[in-house]
């Protein structure tokens, strides 16, 4: 049958499917698994959404998206779920207003994960036998690495509702898994590249987002770029030295910001004698709980207008995206991803010829490419495999509650 998965070879990437399916479902609830149902209702900032609604909004993105268009004759599980739980999809109806998410105490956290068995076990009888046509597949590996994304989500939001109570709770006890610089942290290196004509973009083979193609060349200047992400006591240097009261170092957009919110160090370090935890040093709250803040670790919870303050001041400047990406696979440069996104001068644009996926996920990245600013890499909480060196996350510049920090480029000498 034209379209459909028959080969001996296909029958491994179907199964391949089926157990990614299950293992990206399974880890999802692994992640919502040490908060309580209290914690899972709320919301505590338009941004942000509830644990229990990601859970609720990636298993609809399944039934939408896929069980909907490809299994003939599905029933929806229940038609208000359409409306609750569909996050910005005008052509798949209107949908409840983003900054109510934390509203919803019903469905319960019980009815939630009974939608969320109810779209696993058609899912998993969609993938299993025959298996489904091309076009639903590659549907289902997007419906795969969209739950990915909602779980870096789940941890970045849950931090920020966790940060907003007085009691400062930890979402995990065991030390981080962080790795360490060695020391508090040698200067880094520049590694200098030529510039030039250089590819950008996805390649292939395997996944990526519209947003990340077509592959297309873009010229560079000669450039350097650090061997290094920026540290939390370069950072603590940069508050010292007056970072936050000089205005000359910041974008006009970024001095406002420091003005209207108050900003004087990341979001979540609490400064020397806070009352939330007394201690004589500069403490750090995190998924772990308050700990002393560690001056090798590198910097995060900035905001691009930090990030560009802070390369003012260390006499850099950010990498574009394209900087970024060709020096991502240089030898020599350190944490590429797992650590913080690293917030790049680029903002978010469709690359030349871009083309949005056909459909409703037409929606998912091209309507949002104004207004936001690209970052690359990855972070702790973003799931193994699911990013790479096309990867093109973005955010608002005044977005901090992600796992955002920097890494320092400069113009060749
Ligand atoms: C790429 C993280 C900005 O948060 O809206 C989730 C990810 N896209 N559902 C977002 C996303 C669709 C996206 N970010
Ligand atoms: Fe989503």
């Amino acid at each position: 049958m034209p379209g459909r998965l028959s080969s001996p070879d296909v029958a491994v990437h179907r199964n391949d499917l089926l157990r990614r399916y299950q293992a990206v479902r399974a880890h999802s609830l692994a992640l919502a698994q040490p908060l309580s149902a209290e914690d899972q209702c709320i919301q505590s900032m338009p941004d942000a959404s509830p644990t229990k609604w990601h859970l609720a909004h990636t298993s609809w993105f399944f039934e939408a998206v896929v069980l909907a268009a490809h299994v003939p004759g599905w029933r929806p599980y229940d038609r208000r779920f359409f409306h609750l739980f569909n996050s910005y999809y005008e052509s798949l109806g209107p949908r409840h207003p983003r900054p109510q998410r934390g509203l919803l105490t019903r469905p319960s956290l019980d009815e939630v994960l009974a939608y969320r068995s109810h779209v696993d076990e058609a899912m998993q009888a969609l993938l299993a036998g025959d298996g489904p046509a091309d076009a639903a597949a590659s549907l289902v590996e997007l419906g795969l690495q969209h739950e990915q994304q909602h779980q870096e989500l789940i941890l970045t939001d849950i931090l920020h509702a966790f940060s907003c109570n007085p009691l400062l709770p930890a979402y995990r006890r065991p030390e981080p898994p962080v790795l360490r610089l060695a020391g508090s942290g040698p200067a880094p290196q520049w590694l200098a590249l030529p510039g030039g004509v250089v590819e950008v973009g996805h390649a292939g083979p395997g996944f990526a987002f519209d947003s990340e193609t077509p592959r297309h060349a873009v010229l560079l200047r000669p450039f350097q770029i650090a061997s290094r992400l920026v540290t939390c006591g370069e950072y603590a240097e940069f508050i010292a030295d007056g970072g936050y009261r000089r205005a000359s170092l910041w974008l006009s957009d970024g001095w406002a910001a420091v003005q209207a919110q108050g900003w004087r160090a990341p979001a979540y370090w609490l400064a020397p004698g806070d009352p939330r935890a007394p201690a004589e040093d500069w403490q750090v709250f995190g998924l772990h709980g308050v700990q002393p803040l560690d001056a090798s670790a590198p910097v995060s919870q900035l905001s691009l207008y930090e990030a560009a303050a802070y390369a003012e001041w260390a006499g850099a400047r950010l990498p574009t995206e394209f900087e970024w990406e060709a020096a991502s696979v240089q030898p020599g440069l350190d944490q590429a991803t797992g650590h913080v996104w690293q917030w790049t001068r680029s903002s978010y644009d469709p690359y030349p010829g871009f083309r949005p996926l056909s459909g409703a996920v037409g929606e998912y990245n091209g309507k949002f490419m104004v207004g936001q600013v690209v970052l690359r890499g990855g972070s702790l909480a973003t799931p193994p495999g699911h990013t790479r060196p096309s990867y093109r996350n973005f955010f608002p510049p005044a977005a901090r509650w992600q796992f955002s920090g920097l890494r320092l480029a400069k113009d060749a000498e």
